[in-house]
């Protein structure tokens, strides 16, 4: 049985549009053929599979992923996070109990704390954990054997990442984001779970709207698909889709209101940078760390923000998809 400890699997029916196995998982092409290999090798030598480490931006899929992992070993997956492992015998129970060939995937792997993470380092490299007994005078250490199994961690941070731990990985990957094209697919597939029909350029436009991240595709689709059924629509139009992607403030690139914000900081309080994050995020009301993880890589990825050493830079394509004029000193 499939443990699920994770509360984002069950909200708002994600789980019915994941994909459960390579075939079904559209896009990360690299990454998808890659793995097929190391899946299919180590099952003829009838081995676990490597340990796997898959980071990047939030929604892309690295959860899904893991899930593929175990479905394609033909074995089962425990689902925990980095944070709520708070004690070295939480993570030992968690051990203990996995069955050969099991994939531990700890999600938010960077926010481990070290304690536990070092219990971690001997169980990755040798299967085994050094417990220790008694109290203080007669302590002594015992060592325990696991089963061979696979862990997969994931991270939005792989710098936040401790070298000791990174190079435990065998395998250690990027998810990136969807081009367009994989994005449409990914909706055509989600209105057909949905049984909902969209016309194909309504597709299109919520795919160049959706920032390469499929859960904003599907969370987008959910809301046009309101929008549709409410007006009573036969089927959801692009012009439904653009209507009701502006009323919930997404622009023709996929930017929301803090990259709005974000953007416009960044120009009108700074001069364009460049600024340090800590400045901006202070300047607009927002934490930092979600601008660095959330916002900021998609604004990179296009084009609107550069980072130099000395802080951000709106770009002059940021200033152009702003409708403002760029005033040169
Ligand atoms: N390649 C894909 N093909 C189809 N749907 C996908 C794909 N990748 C992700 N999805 C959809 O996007 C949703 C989010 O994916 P997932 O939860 O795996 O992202 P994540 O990278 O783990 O995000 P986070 O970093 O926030 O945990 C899934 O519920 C799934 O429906
Ligand atoms: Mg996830």
């Amino acid at each position: 049985m499939n443990e699920v400890l994770d509360p984002e699997i069950v909200e708002d029916d994600e789980s019915s549009l994941r994909p459960s196995d390579f075939d079904e998982y559209i896009g990360q092409t690299n990454l998808k053929e890659n793995l097929k290999v190391f899946v299919g090798a180590a099952k003829l030598r009838d081995e676990s599979l490597d340990h796997v480490l898959l980071y990047g931006p939030p929604g892309l899929g690295k959860t899904t992923m893991s899930m593929i992992i175990a479905h394609e070993m033909g074995t089962h997956i425990k689902i925990t996070t980095g944070p709520s492992i708070e004690k070295t015998g939480d993570l030992v129970a968690i051990l203990t109990a996995l069955e050969p060939g099991d994939v531990l995937f700890i999600d938010e792997i960077h926010r481990l704390n070290k304690v536990v993470e070092e219990i971690l380092y001997p169980a990755m490299e040798d299967f085994c954990i050094d417990v220790v007994i008694g109290k203080e005078a007669s302590t002594r250490s015992v060592r325990i054997d696991l089963p061979p199994f696979t862990l997969v961690g994931a991270t939005t941070r792989a710098g936040d990442l401790s070298a000791p731990l990174r190079d435990r990985f065998g395998i250690v990957s990027k998810l990136e984001y969807y081009s367009e094209e994989e994005l449409t697919q990914i909706i055509d597939r989600t209105s057909r779970v949905y049984n909902i029909v969209m016309d194909d350029d309504a597709k299109g436009e919520l795919a160049r709207r959706s920032r390469g991240t499929p859960r904003i595709a599907n969370r987008l689709f959910r809301r046009v698909r309101d929008f549709s059924q409410f007006y009573g629509d036969a089927t959801i139009t692009r012009d439904r889709t653009i209507e009701a992607l502006e009323r919930l403030k997404v622009d023709n690139l996929g930017l929301d209101d803090v990259d709005h914000k974000y953007l416009l900081g960044i120009i009108h309080r700074f001069k364009g940078g460049p600024v340090g994050l800590e400045a901006i995020a202070a300047s607009i009301g927002e934490e930092p760390q979600t601008l660095e993880d959330v916002n900021e890589p998609y604004l990179l990825q296009i084009g609107l923000i550069k980072r130099t050493p000395r802080g951000r830079i709106a770009t002059a394509e940021a200033y152009r998809h702003l409708n403002i004029e760029q005033d040169y000193e």
